[in-house]
C-alpha cells in the first residue's frame, strides 16, 4: 500500500477568544505576540519544521490580519531595500518561503472547533492533515524536534490518527480533552475512549489532549456525523471519539512545553520565559527581572 505523507495542516482561528477581551474585540487572538512573532507564526513554523507545505486557515470575522501577516509586504520590502537593512528584509521575506501555501476559507459563525476543521474538508481533500490550535504555543525540547514533527515522526510509520498529550492537574480535567489509553510502545500510547471537558470525578484519566492533532481524512464523516456536544459546539473531541469505532487513534506524551496561550496567565508565563531565551533581550531582560522586589 502507498505510504500517505502528511502536507497539509489546518489553523482554526475563527474562535471568539472570550478570555482575551478586550485584546481580542477587533483581532483574532492567534495575532497575539510572543516578545516579537504572533502566535500563529509559532504554529506555521512547528507545521513547515514537520514537513507540510500547505498551510489552511480557518478563519472568522477578524480575518484580515493573518492573511496580511502572511502575504507579501511590498512596501515595507521596498522601504527596507532602499534603507539598506538587508536583516530585516531577509526576516521579512523568510516568513513566506517559496515552497509554502496558503490557503483561508471562513467559518461563518463560531460553532465549535469540530465545525472549524469540517470546513476545511474541501481544502484538506482525500488526505491526512495536521491540525494546530495556535493559541496553544508548543515548545519542543532545547536542540530536539519541534511536537507536530515528532508527531509527524510517529505518523510516518504507523499511518494512522495520532493526538499530542500531557498530564494535567486533576482539577484541570474540565478544560482538556481527556483520553483513556493504553500502552503501545516505548513512547505512544493507543486510545481507547477520548471524552470532552469532563469533571475531575468521571475524567478516565489525567491525561489531556494538547494542540496539535494529526487525523485521517475518515474525521471528516464523524464530525457530520454528530450533534452539537459540551457548550452546544460541534465537539473534534466527539468526532475522534466516534472514529475510534472505526480506527485506531494513538496519543504521543510529547517531550516539551505547553503554554496555554487563550488564557492571561498561560501567555504570560510563554511571555516571560520565550522572553528570557530571545537571542537580542534574554540577556537585559534577566538582568530586569532579577531586579525586581517581588516579594
Ligand atoms: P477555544 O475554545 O480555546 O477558543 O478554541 P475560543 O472560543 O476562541 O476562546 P475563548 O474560550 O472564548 O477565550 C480552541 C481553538 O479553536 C478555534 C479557536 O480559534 C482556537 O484556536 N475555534 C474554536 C474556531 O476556529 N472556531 C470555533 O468555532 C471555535
Amino acid at each position: 500500500m502507498q505510504k500517505l505523507t502528511l502536507n497539509k495542516a489546518v489553523f482554526p482561528v475563527a474562535g471568539l477568544g472570550t478570555r482575551f477581551l478586550p485584546a481580542t474585540k477587533a483581532q483574532p487572538k492567534e495575532m497575539l505576540p510572543v516578545v516579537d512573532k504572533p502566535l500563529i507564526q509559532y504554529a506555521v513554523e512547528e507545521a513547515y519544521s514537520a514537513g507540510i507545505r500547505h498551510m489552511i486557515f480557518v478563519t472568522g470575522r477578524n480575518k484580515r490580519a493573518i492573511e496580511d501577516h502572511f502575504d507579501t509586504a511590498y512596501e515595507l520590502e521596498n522601504e527596507l531595500e532602499v534603507a539598506g537593512k538587508q536583516e530585516l528584509l531577509a526576516m521579512v521575506r523568510s516568513m513566506q518561503p517559496e515552497d509554502m501555501d496558503f490557503s483561508y476559507v471562513r467559518q461563518p459563525r463560531s460553532l465549535g472547533l469540530g465545525h472549524a476543521v469540517l470546513c476545511a474538508e474541501h481544502l484538506v481533500g482525500n488526505e491526512p492533515f495536521a491540525v494546530l490550535l495556535a493559541d496553544d504555543l508548543m515548545v519542543g525540547e532545547a536542540g530536539g524536534a519541534t511536537v507536530l514533527a515528532q508527531m509527524a515522526a510517529q505518523f510516518a510509520s504507523l499511518q494512522q490518527s495520532i493526538l499530542a498529550v500531557q498530564e494535567v492537574p486533576a482539577d484541570h480535567t474540565r478544560r482538556y480533552g481527556i483520553v483513556a489509553a493504553d500502552a503501545a510502545g516505548a513512547d505512544l500510547l493507543k486510545i481507547r475512549a477520548i471524552v470532552e471537558k469532563p469533571a475531575p470525578e468521571v475524567a478516565p484519566s489525567r491525561m489531556g489532549v494538547a494542540g496539535r492533532y494529526i487525523l485521517t481524512p475518515a474525521i471528516f464523516g464523524h464530525i457530520r456525523r454528530q450533534s452539537a456536544g459540551v457548550g452546544g459546539e460541534l465537539q473534534l473531541t466527539d468526532g475522534i471519539a466516534s472514529l475510534l469505532a472505526d480506527e485506531a487513534v494513538y496519543a504521543l506524551p510529547y517531550r516539551g512545553k505547553r503554554y496555554d496561550c487563550g488564557s492571561k496567565q498561560g501567555f504570560l508565563e510563554a511571555t516571560v520565559e520565550l522572553a528570557l531565551q530571545h537571542p537580542e533581550v534574554g540577556a537585559q531582560f534577566r538582568s530586569y527581572l532579577q531586579s525586581l522586589k517581588l516579594d
